[in-house]
């Protein structure tokens, strides 16, 4: 298979060279197919050698690898000077990596600086970018100051993304104590299949890792998310006649911290699920809707939150006409587990589950989960499911 690298028309960082000696094998993984909570790992790694390594290279006069783009808003935003490679939402991007058998290690000192501070506005790149892209590593990379998702893999499979670094915090003292660094998400999977990540810190605005269609074995450990919006999968249904699948996820391990809310205030949910709504209101990348899809199998276990808004969160009225009276989403969720989670939120709702009448939520397992809200004037912690069945394990019964 031959390795095709495709990078920025402006950038060409990754030296191929011919591997010497041993390297980490990958550790590939797929899970079992209940959630009792267990999964098996797959001994794919047995004998697999990459046989190319993409080592960083300083460009310029940078002190270390890490790869800088200019912040030329208006340029970048012109749809030929990027990449648009990932289907959904018809996103672009800078730094995309294709092909098999290989593996890109940035040694902790290198990776995308997106200079990221004069973003805003639609039509952002995504940072990097794994593409098409069979039996890969990547290794301790950065990718400092996004202008929008910091990494994407899409349409790929057995993938191991090992020791990254994302920070997209606003250094502007204008806008000190807001958040402005919306979309910065970690990393977004699309596509993609037997996918592992893994000892990841990322800071950012937004999702710190979002699970999208058809993304499926997926195993993601050893996480901090430090402000943002939290774990989320979705959005899901956001194409009319394109169904979206999500099956077997497994995220365990992760601290969802809030930072100081005089750098950036939000930590808006512990572990969230979006949909659109069943009826499609304008059409992608910016409405949408009608789509259908069916997330199952998910295991989250071993969580801590601090202070985040909502803890456990579904909501399917993504672009819902103003007047629906009934959330009509065609996206079904069912059998997940939360298991061994604790923490705070810095409101009341620990569960909101606003559950599609079209397709109820249904058999969503607590196990040990001790998650208190903040009780603010005597205010009792809320759960709350609508059109949900079969929802266990929570200290008090979640009603309407
Ligand atoms: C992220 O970047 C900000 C601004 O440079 C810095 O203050 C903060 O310590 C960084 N976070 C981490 C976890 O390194
Ligand atoms: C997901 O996979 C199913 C089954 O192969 C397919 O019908 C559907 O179009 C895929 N969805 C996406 C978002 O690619
Ligand atoms: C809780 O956090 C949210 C931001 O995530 C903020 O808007 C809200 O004011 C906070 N609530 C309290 C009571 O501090």
């Amino acid at each position: 298979m031959q390795f095709k690298p495709v990078f920025s028309s402006l950038l060409a960082f990754c030296v191929l060279a011919t591997l010497a000696g041993s390297t980490a094998l990958p550790d590939l993984e797929v899970l079992s197919t209940d959630t009792s909570g267990d999964r098996v790992p797959l001994p794919a790694s047995a004998g697999w050698k990459p046989s190319r390594v993409c080592r960083l290279k300083p460009l310029g006069a940078g002190k270390d690898d890490t790869n800088q783009f200019e912040p030329k808003v208006e340029w970048w935003l012109e749809p030929e000077n990027t990449y648009r490679v990932v289907f959904i939402q018809s996103q672009a991007s800078w730094f995309v990596v294709t092909g098999s058998d290989f593996v890109i290690d940035a040694h902790k000192t290198g990776g995308v600086h997106g200079n990221g501070q004069p973003w805003t506005g639609d039509g952002r790149p995504i940072a990097f970018t794994v593409h098409k892209a069979r039996d890969a590593v990547i290794k301790d990379f950065s990718i400092l100051f996004p202008p929008f998702w910091a990494s994407t893999v899409a349409e790929s499979e057995r993938v191991v993304f090992d020791g990254m670094v994302v920070n997209a915090t606003n250094t502007d003292p204008r806008w000190a104590g807001q958040t402005v660094v919306w979309n910065t998400d970690g990393i977004d999977t699309y596509r993609s299949d037997r996918i592992t990540l893994r000892n990841w810190d990322v800071t950012c605005g937004d999702d710190c890792i979002a699970v999208k269609g058809n993304s499926t074995n997926i195993v993601a450990r050893d996480f901090v998310c430090r402000g943002g919006t939290g774990v989320a999968f979705g959005s899901l249904g956001q194409y009319n006649g394109i169904h979206d699948i999500v099956k077997n996820v497994l995220i365990e391990n992760v601290k969802i911290l809030r930072l100081d809310p005089k750098v950036q205030p939000n930590m808006n949910h512990g572990i969230y699920f979006k949909a659109w709504d069943g009826v499609a209101t304008g059409t992608p990348p910016t409405g949408g809707g009608g789509g259908s899809g069916l997330v199952e199998n998910a295991i989250f276990r071993n969580f801590v939150f601090d202070r985040v808004q909502t803890g456990f969160q579904i909501v399917q009225n993504f672009g819902a006409p103003v007047d629906e009276v009934e959330v009509s989403s065609k996206v079904k969720f069912s059998k997940m587990l939360f298991g061994n989670i604790r923490g705070t939120t810095n409101e009341s709702t620990i569960v909101r589950f606003d559950c599609s009448s079209v397709e109820h939520c249904s058999d969503i397992r607590f196990k040990n989960v001790n998650v208190k809200g903040a009780g603010i004037q005597g205010a009792k912690d809320e759960y709350i499911c609508k059109n949900a069945e079969g929802i266990t394990g929570l200290p008090v019964p979640c009603g309407n």
